[in-house]
């Protein structure tokens, strides 16, 4: 590692988001030392990170963020100057099935390294900054029209939500009560490579090529906002070295899709792709029993990120989405890595009850 720069906490790297940070983070600052720490759960893979392992500003940590002794450790061992905080448990199903998982991590967990970031600094927070990545689903469920602005009061529905709002309450209370220079984001849907096939696009992906059946809950009527994950990696960027303290940014793709549409779009594309007859991918599309308390809309305004950081979504959806698709096809073994072992368990589960 460099013994000049500034060294910097991502914790989650391994994970979906976590890693396209950790990423361009190593790239684009030679001179920072990058510490990514992660429990490597179901959803953390170190694969992910492959062609950055070796780098002389990178080192992984392995450790859980509600381990207090762990954490005091690392901000012992490292003098951190900037926290950028994505660990989490972030499957809405899995949220319904275990909600305490999620109140251990995401809440646990962040007030955690809160209370460890605070005491390390103890009260020198020049040049310091926490970094708490979160959720457009703590705003709740919107209808047929408008979208959540950072002034939408927060309104979570399922067991995921209400953690990471809680988390950003602790955050916000915690630079209220104790001045610590925190900043947050609430992004909508990433897609992109090395996304968890448990979410609907790597889900569909893999179920198109296996031929197997494409699980649309409810009527597909359901709208998210999607956003390119490398896009909410360069946010992440400039809110970190940009951001005014003590604010919330929104992030979000200007990308409505009802997810019918979207699964119609992907079997469009798998069946050139695999260059089956138009048409076929979609025989798999199968209606499903909705997922309980399932938001209807999701919808961000960006503005404010645009306004003040002149941040805006980069790659056209149609684009996105076909880069997706290739990168899952050539990356057979990823796929199979991932989906043996607990997520298979997880998964029969999840399907046995509905
Ligand atoms: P992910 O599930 O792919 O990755 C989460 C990572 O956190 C994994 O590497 C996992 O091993 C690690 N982790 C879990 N529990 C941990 C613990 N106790 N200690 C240390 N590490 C732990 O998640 P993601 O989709 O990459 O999301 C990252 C963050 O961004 C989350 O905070 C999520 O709420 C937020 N977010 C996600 C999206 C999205 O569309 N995926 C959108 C907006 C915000
Ligand atoms: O909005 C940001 C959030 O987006 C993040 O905070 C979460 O971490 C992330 O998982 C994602 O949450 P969603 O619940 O929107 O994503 P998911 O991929 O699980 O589902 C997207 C939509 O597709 C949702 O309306 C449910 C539906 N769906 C999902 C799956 C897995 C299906 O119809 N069938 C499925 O099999």
């Amino acid at each position: 590692m460099n013994n000049f720069s500034k060294t910097i906490l991502i914790t989650g790297g391994a994970g979906f988001i976590g890693s396209h940070v950790v990423r361009l983070f190593v790239n684009k600052y030679p001179a920072y030392n990058i510490v990514n720490l992660d429990a490597l759960t179901y959803a953390g893979n170190l694969e992910n990170l492959k062609d950055i392992e070796s780098a002389p500003n990178y080192v992984f940590e392995k450790g859980d963020i509600t381990d207090e002794g762990r954490m005091q450790e690392l901000f012992t061992k490292y003098v951190f100057e900037g926290v950028i905080h994505l660990a989490a448990e972030s499957h809405v199903d899995r949220s319904i099935l275990d909600p305490l998982q999620f109140v251990r991590t995401n809440v646990l967990g962040t007030v955690n390294l809160l209370n460890v970031a605070r005491k390390s600094w103890n009260g020198q927070y020049e040049g310091k900054r926490f970094y708490h990545v979160s959720t457009d689903e703590v705003y709740g469920s919107l209808g047929e029209q408008g979208f959540f602005t950072e002034e939408t009061p927060y309104d979570p529905r399922s067991p995921y939500s209400a953690s990471k709002a809680s988390s950003d309450h602790f955050v916000m209370a915690y630079h209220h009560t104790y001045h610590l220079p925190v900043v947050i984001s609430n992004c909508s849907n990433n897609y992109g490579s090395h996304h968890f096939p448990e979410k609907l696009i790597p889900l569909m992906i893999n179920n198109i090529k296996n031929q197997k059946p494409l699980p649309v809950y409810g009527k597909g009527e359901n709208v998210r906002d999607w956003l390119w994950v490398d896009d909410h990696a360069r946010a992440i960027d400039v809110i970190y070295h940009n951001g005014r303290e003590g604010e919330k940014y929104n992030v979000g793709g200007f990308n409505e899709w009802k997810n019918i549409d979207l699964v119609h779009l992907l079997c469009a594309i798998m069946d050139k792709k695999l260059q089956r007859e138009p048409g076929e991918s979609a025989r798999l599309i199968t209606y499903v029993t909705d997922r309980p308390g399932h938001d209807l809309r999701y919808a961000i305004d960006a503005t404010k990120l645009n306004r003040e950081l002149g941040w805006k979504p980069s790659l056209q959806f149609e684009e996105g989405l076909e880069k997706t698709v290739d990168w899952y096809l050539s990356n057979e073994d990823w796929i199979n890595h991932v989906t043996s072992g607990d997520y298979k368990n997880y998964y029969e589960a999840l399907y046995d009850q509905r």
